[in-house]
This record gives structure tokens, C-alpha cells and sequence, in this order.
């Protein structure tokens, strides 16, 4: 009767363990496949993003310059550009705008997603211009 009775509880045991090595392993699949589908998901919600926010980071300011700001500040930055002020302060020209008394208007170009670090290696490239050497 008792090796009968540790026969069974033998076998219960590595059921037990069977089943939840199973258990476990299914765990695993499924976290897998739950990260895969997270990661897809993230993927293609911010992919184009990203690939465009890490252009944004590396600007070549003159490019920029010539495409954006140029029309308004001419090519060598003497229209509205007065060196004499402050790098801060042209900064936060840049990034907020500003309205004088009649058009040309400078925009705002934080609203279009440019950050100070933009707005200021902008400032600077103006100030080169401005002053060569
Ligand atoms: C639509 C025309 C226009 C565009 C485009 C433009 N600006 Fe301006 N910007 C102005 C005008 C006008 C002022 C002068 C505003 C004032 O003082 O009333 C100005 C002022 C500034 C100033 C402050 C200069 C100073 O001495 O007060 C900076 C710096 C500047 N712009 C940088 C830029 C940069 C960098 C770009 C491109 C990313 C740019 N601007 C695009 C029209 C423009």
C-alpha cells in the first residue's frame, strides 16, 4: 500500500512539474509574442518619426538658412539681423517669434518643432555671416 502511495505522489510530483514547466513555457511564448507586438506597434507608430527627428538633430545650418530664414534675412543675414544683441536673446526670437509693426513677420519656429540647440547653432551661423573670419 505505502510504495503504492510514493508511486503516485512520484508521478504527481513530475505531473506537477510538467505542468508547470509547461506553464512556463507558455509564459515565454506569449511574453515573446506580447513584446514582438509592442515592439511592431512602436515601430510603426514612431518609425517615420524617429527617422526624421534624427535628421532634425544634424542640421546643416547653412542649408537651413538658405531654405528658411534666408528669403526674409537675405543670404548674408543683413535684413532684421542686429548683431549687436544678445545670443540668448536672438534665440528666443528665433524659437518665439516676433511680431514688428508691419509684415514681414519673424515666426516662431519652436511651434514648428525647432529646439533652442537649433534655434542658437542658427543664431550663430547668422552671426558668421554677419562677421566673416
Ligand atoms: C517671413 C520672414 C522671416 C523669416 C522666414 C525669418 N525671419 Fe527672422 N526675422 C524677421 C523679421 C521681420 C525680424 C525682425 C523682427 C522685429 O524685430 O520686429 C526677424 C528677426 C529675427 C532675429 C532677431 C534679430 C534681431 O537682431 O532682433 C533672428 C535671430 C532671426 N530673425 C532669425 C531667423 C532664423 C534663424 C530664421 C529661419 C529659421 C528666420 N529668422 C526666418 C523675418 C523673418
Amino acid at each position: 500500500m505505502g510504495g503504492q502511495k510514493d508511486g503516485s505522489k512520484t508521478e504527481n510530483l513530475i505531473q506537477a512539474i510538467m505542468e508547470s514547466t509547461k506553464m512556463r513555457l507558455d509564459l515565454i511564448k506569449w511574453a515573446i509574442a506580447a513584446m514582438m507586438a509592442v515592439g511592431f506597434a512602436l515601430l510603426t507608430a514612431i518609425g517615420p518619426e524617429a527617422a526624421t527627428a534624427a535628421r532634425v538633430e544634424t542640421p546643416d545650418d547653412a542649408a537651413v538658412y538658405k531654405a528658411k530664414c534666408a528669403m526674409c534675412h537675405s543670404p548674408k543675414a543683413e535684413k532684421f539681423y542686429d548683431p549687436a544683441k544678445s545670443e540668448d536673446e536672438h534665440v528666443q526670437i528665433v524659437l518665439k517669434g516676433k511680431k514688428g509693426e508691419k509684415p514681414p513677420y519673424m515666426p516662431g519656429y519652436e511651434e514648428k518643432g525647432m529646439t533652442a540647440d537649433e534655434a542658437r547653432s542658427l543664431v550663430k551661423y547668422m552671426d558668421s555671416l554677419r562677421k566673416p573670419n
